[in-house]
C-alpha cells in the first residue's frame, strides 16, 4: 500500500521493540537507505532529540531521582519530552518534506506504561494524544524478539550498566513484547512487524522492501 499524503509533506516513520530488538542499528542502516534514495533524511530518538528531551532522558535512565519515580510521574516525563520533540524537530521536518526515523514514540508509552505499568489505558490515551497532537506516525515498524533474547543482548553488551528501564524482570519484557503485537494487530494499516531474530542485513532487506512498498 503507498501512502496518501500531499507531495510536499514528509514521513514520520517510527521504530518500536523492546530492549536489544536491534532498533538503533536497523535505523541507521534505513536512513542510509533513504538518503541513498535521494530522500533528506533526519534521525531522533525518544525520549531525547532536544536539550530538553535529553535531560529528561537522563532523568529517566540514570537520575537519583529516578529511584523512587512513581508510574504516574514517568508517563509525564516520556510526554514532555515527546510534545518537546514533536514541536521543536518532528512537525517542521515533516512539513518541509523529510523523512523522520524516530527511535521510539507513542506507542512505547502505550506499551511501557500502560500495559507494563499498568496504567489506565484512559489516561495514558489522552497524555499521549495531547502531547503529538496531530503528530501521528505514518508508518511503525516492530522489531520482534523473543523476550529471552532481548535479555541475553542486554547482558552481553559492552557499553554500560543496565539504567533504570533496563533493570525490570523478564515478565515485564514479555508484556512488552505482547503489548507490541496487539497494537499491531488492531492497526495494520500503520504497523509492519518484522522478526528481529535473523542477521542485521536480512532484517535491513526486510524492512527496506515494506518501506519502498509504503512510502516511495
Ligand atoms: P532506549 O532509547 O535505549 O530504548 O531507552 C528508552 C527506554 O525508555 C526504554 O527502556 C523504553 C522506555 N520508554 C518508555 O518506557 N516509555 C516511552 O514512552 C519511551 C519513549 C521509552
Amino acid at each position: 500500500m503507498t501512502l496518501e499524503k500531499d507531495d510536499t509533506r514528509g514521513y514520520l516513520i517510527t521504530f518500536e521493540g523492546s530492549e536489544g530488538s536491534g532498533k538503533s542499528t536497523q535505523i541507521s542502516r534505513i536512513a542510509n537507505r533513504f538518503e541513498a534514495a535521494g530522500y533528506d533524511t533526519i534521525v531522533t530518538r525518544e525520549p531525547g532529540g532536544t536539550d530538553l528531551g535529553e535531560e529528561i532522558r537522563h532523568i529517566l535512565k540514570h537520575g537519583h531521582s529516578g529511584n523512587d519515580m512513581t508510574p504516574e510521574a514517568e508517563l509525564l516525563l516520556f510526554a514532555a519530552s515527546r510534545a518537546q520533540l514533536v514541536r521543536e524537530v518532528i512537525r517542521p521536518a515533516v512539513d518541509s518534506g523529510k523523512i523522520v526515523l524516530c527511535d521510539r514514540f507513542m506507542d512505547s508509552t502505550t506499551v511501557y506504561q500502560g500495559i507494563g505499568r499498568k496504567l489506565q489505558s484512559g489516561p495514558v490515551h489522552v497524555i499521549n494524544t495531547f502531547a503529538v497532537g496531530d503528530t501521528m506516525p505514518d508508518v511503525t515498524v516492530v522489531l520482534d524478539i523473543p523476550a529471552e533474547i532481548g535479555f541475553e543482548r542486554l547482558r552481553h553488551r559492552v557499553s554500560d550498566l543496565p539504567d533504570r528501564m533496563e533493570q525490570e524482570n523478564i515478565e515485564f519484557y514479555r508484556k512488552v513484547r505482547e503489548g507490541y503485537l496487539m497494537l499491531a494487530k488492531a492497526l495494520p494499516e500503520r504497523f509492519i512487524i518484522v522478526d528481529g531474530t535473523p542477521d542485521p542485513d536480512t532484517i535491513e532487506e526486510r524492512i527496506w522492501r515494506e518501506l519502498r512498498n509504503r512510502v516511495i
